[in-house]
């Protein structure tokens, strides 16, 4: 007997594995519709980028501290002395933005193709989920390094859930541990950045993809139309869809190791609660958010932007007709369209405001609300184009 005969010999005789071989085929080769194509690995790619947040992050908390003392230092040790650990933290950082990125375009797709109508719309909710826990792993990681930028987004990121009513005091003491950010607000976000968080995270996608396997990918068939993939028609998870998905794991892994060599992500200075930095801004994914914030009172602002997750949560309970096809559904995909365009133009926005450019050879400043004047050459100010 061969070496390979006698293991599965021996486990055989101990757990008759011979039962559930023929289901564990049958599940491989679950047959899928025949329109999956590549933007159906964009959920498998969001899982990637997670298992490797967990392993980066686990190679990240052998020389990390989280105390006011010794955190900068200590990623600045992990930086710069560390074996190979220039990588695991840049891995770390831009799979963080790239998870960002790769889960807001899954939960497009799903919305494009119609696939969180009945009866999947457990599953969009637990995705609406993951999805805000991605934001919250983005806000409470950047503060870990404790470096200028990350101190400062924090004090702004707490200072606006303080303005909402009755309960805001209290969620800003809640998340600082106090009433600046500090020592106690760094163990908190550490607390639920390396615990809380990763396994919240991982029940969710574990249910997430048990109910995508319990129910299968949708079809394009209106909704209680849906017939069974035939055949001929049909593409088997393996090895068709599964091959895939592993094309775009080296993808994505040549991604982040390239922008890891070619775009660092800097450390900056420590943290100095006396200095404050000219123009504070959160991370890209809350500048939308944040500019919106700018143009109301601080209250109606964060009443706007609360509404979001809200519509995000419900949205398999207003979109009810029964088609999924996106040409049959013109004002489900005109909502889409400019939900994603207002996203870029106060990202943008938020991103020009408060700095100074030259563009085409003419110099700008960007007031807070993005607006451009321009800045003549002797520096004084004049009215800007609108
Ligand atoms: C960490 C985050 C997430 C992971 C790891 C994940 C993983 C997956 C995977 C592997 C699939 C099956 C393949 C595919 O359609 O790409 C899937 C399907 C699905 N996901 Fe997610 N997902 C995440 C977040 C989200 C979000 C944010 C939403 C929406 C709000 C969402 C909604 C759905 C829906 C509705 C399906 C069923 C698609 C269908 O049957 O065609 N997921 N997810």
């Amino acid at each position: 007997m061969s070496m390979k005969n006698i293991i599965s010999h021996w486990i055989n005789e101990r757990f008759e594995v011979e039962k559930i071989k023929g289901p564990l085929k049958k599940q491989l080769e679950k047959p899928l519709p025949g329109h999956v194509s590549w933007f159906h690995t964009l959920g498998s790619m969001s899982f990637f980028l997670f298992i490797s947040q967990v392993l980066t992050g686990i190679l990240l908390l052998v020389y990390y501290r989280p105390t006011v003392d010794e955190a900068f230092q200590s990623v600045k040790f992990i930086t710069t002395q560390a074996y190979m650990g220039w990588l695991y933290r840049q891995i770390h950082a831009w799979g963080a933005n790239l998870m960002i990125i790769i889960v807001f375009l899954h939960m497009l797709r799903t919305f494009v193709t119609g696939s969180f109508k009945k009866p999947r719309e457990i599953t969009w909710i637990i995705g609406v989920f993951l999805f805000i826990l991605t934001l919250v792993f983005g806000f409470t990681g950047y503060l870990l390094p404790w470096n200028q930028l990350a101190y400062w987004a924090t004090t702004v990121g707490t200072e606006i859930a303080g303005a909402i009513p009755f309960v805001g005091e209290w969620i800003k003491t809640l998340l600082r541990g106090g009433p600046n950010v500090g020592g106690e607000t760094l163990s908190r976000f550490f607390v639920v950045h390396v615990i809380i968080l990763p396994w919240a995270v991982f029940f969710l996608i574990a249910i997430h993809l048990f109910f995508v396997r319990w129910q299968g990918i949708a079809t394009m068939d209106p909704v209680d139309q849906a017939k069974e993939p035939k055949p001929e028609k049909s593409i088997p998870f393996f090895p068709h869809h599964a091959l895939k998905e592993g094309i775009v794991f080296f993808i994505l892994l040549g991604w982040m190791i390239t922008l890891s060599v070619l775009m660092p992500f800097e450390l900056g200075e420590v943290a100095n609660p006396l200095v404050t930095p000219l123009a504070i801004k959160p991370e890209w994914y809350f500048l939308p958010m944040y500019q919106v914030i700018k143009y109301f009172s601080k209250l109606a602002g964060i009443f706007v932007v609360s509404l979001a997750p809200l519509f995000l949560l419900v949205w398999p309970f207003l979109d009810k007709s029964k088609e999924r096809h996106p040409l049959k559904r013109p004002v489900s995909m005109t909502i889409g369209v400019l939900v994603v365009f207002s996203l870029l133009f106060f990202g943008f926005l938020g991103h020009f405001s408060e700095s100074k450019r030259r563009i085409l050879g003419k110099e700008y400043e960007f007031d807070i609300y993005g607006k451009p004047h321009v800045v003549s050459g002797d520096g004084i100010q004049q009215e800007g184009k609108k």
